[in-house]
C-alpha cells in the first residue's frame, strides 16, 4: 500500500491502547443505546485476557471496535502503535486483514467449502501469494490446529469442535498480532470447549500471540490470564487470574497438536 500507516516510535510493549471510548447507537425510537460508556484499556503484546460480562454490557460491541468492524463514536484506539481513528475505511480494511485474526462462536465457515478453501479464503483477500504457496500455508495451520488429514472435509463433515478449529486455523492466516474471539466455545460440549483453550493457550504461550477472547463462562477464563468485566459499558473489574487451568493445555500438548 503507498500510504501505509506508520507505527508510532515508543508505542512499546501495548498492542492495545484504548482511552475514553464510547459507542452510542441511535436506534428508530429516540433513545441512544450507549453500549460502550467511555472505556479506557492497555492490552500488552503476548496477554491472554477474558471479557466478561452481563448480556448486552457491551462486550461484541467492544470487540467490534477492537478489530475494526466498527467506528467508536468517541475516544482513541491505538492498534499495534497505529491510531485507528484517523485511518481511511480502506487503511481500516487492510489493517483488519493483515493484524487482526476473527474467531467467532457459529464459526462463519462457508458451508459448501472445504476446510482447507475456508482457511485459504482470507490469503486470496490480503494477495502476494502463489495458489500454491496459500495452499501450503492452510495445510500447516490445520496441521497446527489437530486436523492433518481433514483438509478435504466440507463444515458439515466436521464435529463442531473441529469446525471451530478451522475458524482458528483460519483466524492465524495472516499472521495477526492479535486474535479476537466472541464465545469461541459458546456452541460447544466440555471436551470441544477444553481442545480449543488448550489450543488458544498453546498459540499465546508458544507463538506469544495476543488473544482477547468474550465468554460467559468462568471455567473458560480460567485458562486466560486476566479478566475484564463489563457492565453497561463500562468495566467494573480487571483483575489478574488467580488460578490458571493449564492441565487442559499440557494434555493437549500430547494428543493434538504435533
Ligand atoms: N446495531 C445496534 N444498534 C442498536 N443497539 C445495539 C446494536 N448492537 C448492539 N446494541 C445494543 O448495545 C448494547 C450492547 O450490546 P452487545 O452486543 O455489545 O452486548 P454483549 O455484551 O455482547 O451481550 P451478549 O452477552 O448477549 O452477547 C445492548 O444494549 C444492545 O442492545
Ligand atoms: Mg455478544
Amino acid at each position: 500500500m503507498a500510504n501505509k500507516p506508520k507505527r508510532k516510535k515508543g508505542s512499546g510493549d501495548d498492542v492495545i491502547v484504548i482511552k475514553d471510548l464510547y459507542k452510542t447507537y441511535n436506534t428508530d425510537s429516540d433513545i441512544a443505546v450507549h453500549a460502550i460508556n467511555g472505556v479506557s484499556l492497555t492490552i500488552k503484546r503476548g496477554e491472554f485476557v477474558a471479557i466478561m460480562g452481563p448480556s448486552g454490557s457491551g462486550k461484541s460491541t467492544f470487540m467490534n471496535v477492537l478489530g475494526f468492524l466498527d467506528s467508536p463514536t468517541a475516544g482513541t484506539y491505538i492498534l499495534d502503535g497505529v491510531d485507528g481513528t484517523r485511518l481511511s475505511e480502506n487503511e481500516k480494511a487492510e489493517i483488519r486483514n493483515s493484524k487482526i485474526g476473527f474467531v467467532f462462536q457459529g464459526f462463519n465457515l462457508l458451508s459448501r467449502t472445504s476446510a482447507l478453501e475456508n482457511v485459504e479464503l482470507p490469503l486470496y483477500y490480503h494477495g502476494g501469494l502463489r495458489s500454491h504457496e496459500m495452499r501450503d500455508k492452510a495445510k500447516e495451520l490445520l496441521g497446527i490446529v489437530g486436523l492433518a488429514g481433514r483438509e478435504h472435509h466440507t463444515p458439515n463433515r466436521l464435529s463442531g469442535g473441529e469446525q471451530q478449529r478451522v475458524a482458528i486455523a483460519r483466524s492465524l492466516v495472516n499472521n495477526p498480532a492479535i486474535i479476537l474471539a466472541d464465545e469461541p466455545t459458546g456452541n460447544l460440549d466440555t471436551k470441544n470447549t477444553n481442545d480449543i483453550m488448550g489450543l488458544f493457550t498453546r498459540l499465546n504461550k508458544e507463538k506469544g500471540l495476543t488473544i482477547i477472547l468474550v465468554t460467559h463462562e468462568p471455567e473458560v477464563a480460567e485458562y486466560t490470564d486476566r479478566c475484564v468485566v463489563f457492565r453497561d459499558g463500562n468495566i467494573v473489574k480487571d483483575a489478574k487470574m488467580k488460578k490458571k487451568k493449564s492441565i487442559g493445555y499440557q494434555k493437549k500438548d500430547q494428543d493434538m497438536i504435533k
